[in-house]
């Protein structure tokens, strides 16, 4: 049995990397704030167990929490425990003085301090447990490419590839960790961001959806579920 917590499964790339991890055998804890009830259908389809954690990374105080009630039901016969860090948020777009203090809290805490509390928490809590640890970081481009208007999504996904690069050196007994870029997807987030008035790269993203230069959520899925299962 290998088990597997993926956050923000409700829709884009999440959810197909979920839906693609729906096999007897897995132990599947999907985390998002929103449920997304036809992978509870798919699963309970396949004897494979999944459970909706609803759940707003948001809440940083809260994540240690989180992760032990997830603990507790996983048994210690378990193989792996894979984190797939994949929830974030594009938001707030717009240059410096267009967003609110609490709007830059909001973001760095979606998309850099949960997945370092995550991280954190499943190494800590596991320590005893005789089992491979794998958790995979969904990096970005932005990670590399400044861009205007994009700065909190930029700072974060670059502060979490360090974070990743500076845990790989570390000493855990059992641990694999690693980040993937999944390039630009047609999904909600880019949906977004395309459609954000005054974004300078906006128009890119919208030349790249018209010569079809997306890629789709299952293709990326796909890439990252086989490399998670050869971990
Ligand atoms: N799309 C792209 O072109 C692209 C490119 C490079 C990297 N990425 C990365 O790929 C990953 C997936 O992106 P996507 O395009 O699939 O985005 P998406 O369509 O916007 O989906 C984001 C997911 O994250 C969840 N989420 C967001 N905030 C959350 C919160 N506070 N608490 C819990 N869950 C939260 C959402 O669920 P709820 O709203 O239900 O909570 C949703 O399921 C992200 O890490 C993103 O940075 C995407």
């Amino acid at each position: 049995m290998r088990a597997f917590i993926i956050t923000g499964t409700s829709r884009g790339l999440g959810y197909e990397i979920c839906k693609q991890l729906i096999k007897r055998n897995h132990l599947i804890f999907s985390v998002a704030r929103n449920n997304n009830d036809s992978l509870i259908e798919l699963a309970a389809q396949n004897d494979c167990k999944l459970h909706f954690v609803k759940y707003d990374l948001q809440n940083i105080d809260g994540i240690s929490e989180l992760i032990r009630g997830i603990m507790k039901r996983v048994n210690e016969e378990v193989e792996s425990i894979t984190l797939i860090n994949n929830a974030a948020q594009v938001t707030p777009l717009g240059n410096i003085d267009n967003y609110r203090p609490e709007e830059a809290v909001k973001s760095i805490q979606t998309n850099l301090l949960a997945p370092i509390l995550l991280t954190q928490s499943l190494i800590n809590q596991t320590a005893e447990r005789n089992v491979h640890r794998i958790i995979v970081n969904v990096s970005s481009g932005s990670a590399k490419d400044a861009t205007a208007g994009m700065s909190l999504y930029c700072a974060s996904k670059a502060a979490l590839n360090m974070f990743t690069s500076c845990i790989q050196l570390e000493d855990h007994k059992s641990l694999t960790i690693y980040k993937v870029d999944p390039g630009m997807v047609d999904t909600t987030m880019q949906e977004l961001a395309r459609n954000q008035e005054g974004l300078s790269i906006a128009a890119f993203f919208k030349e790249a959806k018209e010569k079809g230069a997306l890629k789709s959520a299952e293709d990326v899925a796909k890439k990252i579920v086989r490399r998670v299962l050869a971990s």
